[in-house]
């Protein structure tokens, strides 16, 4: 029987589905990983055996085989650590297969079973809301997943405590999407001096959502009028945020 977890490879900054499929097999005992994988790729092999022997447990003494689908484009990246580490729980009956079936994953093992980051999550996120399914990620990413909307978004710190949520003996909570600090303060509306009815269209401006026309001549104060604007607006929400990246 073949496990599969789904996970994605970037193109660019889009994420293009990929299947993570382990079979065990019997035969001489070995771990091949298939799909046209770098460098980085192929050496997570080490990683999930140092992490899965990290909480206990020990690789199968089978014929592991773990092919990336579709298998002509080309893997990069360590973000296939934590889809593996789950095919292989998955192939080893550790994991229920019908509720891992409903998340993309995408994370770094350390060799004590630790989630580091990587890069791309909020690609990979923004890709699993479109297709309907969550996203399990490394904890310190959590925050920059749930930016991409309204999907179920799991970051657990370790392996163990992903295993504890899936049998049902520890809760991850939801991430909040998390701001990044204000770049420098904003321009303040109440530096300009007179011009009352520009600023009064300003603010009508704003609190409607109306387009705005600055005519005058130059040094008029046009453009510090302009700049002026953000700073009166309220805060974007994440769903805002990401249209106008
Ligand atoms: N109403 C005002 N209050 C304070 N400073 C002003 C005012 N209008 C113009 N200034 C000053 O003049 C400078 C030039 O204005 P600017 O906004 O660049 O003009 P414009 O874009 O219309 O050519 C501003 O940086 C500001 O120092
Ligand atoms: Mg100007």
């Amino acid at each position: 029987m073949v496990a599969h977890v789904e996970t994605v490879a970037f193109l660019g900054i889009d994420a293009l589905a990929v299947d993570v499929q382990v079979q065990l097999a019997s035969g001489l005992p070995a771990f091949t990983v298939v799909g046209l994988p770098d460098k980085a790729v192929a050496e997570s092999r080490e990683r999930v055996r140092g992490a899965l022997g990290a909480i206990g447990l020990a690789l199968p003494p089978k014929r592991i085989t773990v092919n990336l689908a579709p298998a002509d484009l080309p893997k990069e990246g360590s973000h296939y650590d934590l889809p593996i580490a789950l095919g292989l729980l998955l192939a080893m009956d550790v994991l229920p297969r019908d509720e891992l079936a409903e998340y993309n994953a995408v994370g770094e093992l350390s060799l004590d079973g630790r989630l580091t980051p990587v890069a791309g999550v909020l690609p990979a996120a923004v890709a699993a809301q479109g297709q309907g399914r969550g996203l399990i990620c490394p904890l310190e990413q959590g925050g920059e997943a749930a930016w991409a909307g309204d999907l179920r978004v799991l970051a657990p710190d370790n392996l163990l405590s992903l295993i504890n949520h899936f049998k049902g003996s520890q809760v991850l909570p939801q991430p909040a999407p998390e701001l990044a600090d204000e770049t420098g303060a904003q321009l303040d509306l109440a530096d300009i001096k007179g011009q009352e009815s520009a600023k009064r269209a300003l603010e009508v401006a704003a609190a409607g959502g109306h387009n705005l026309l600055l005519i005058g001549p130059p040094g008029a104060g046009k453009s510090m009028l302009a700049e002026r604007l953000p700073g009166i607006l309220p805060p974007l929400d994440a769903r805002e945020a990401l249209g106008i990246m």
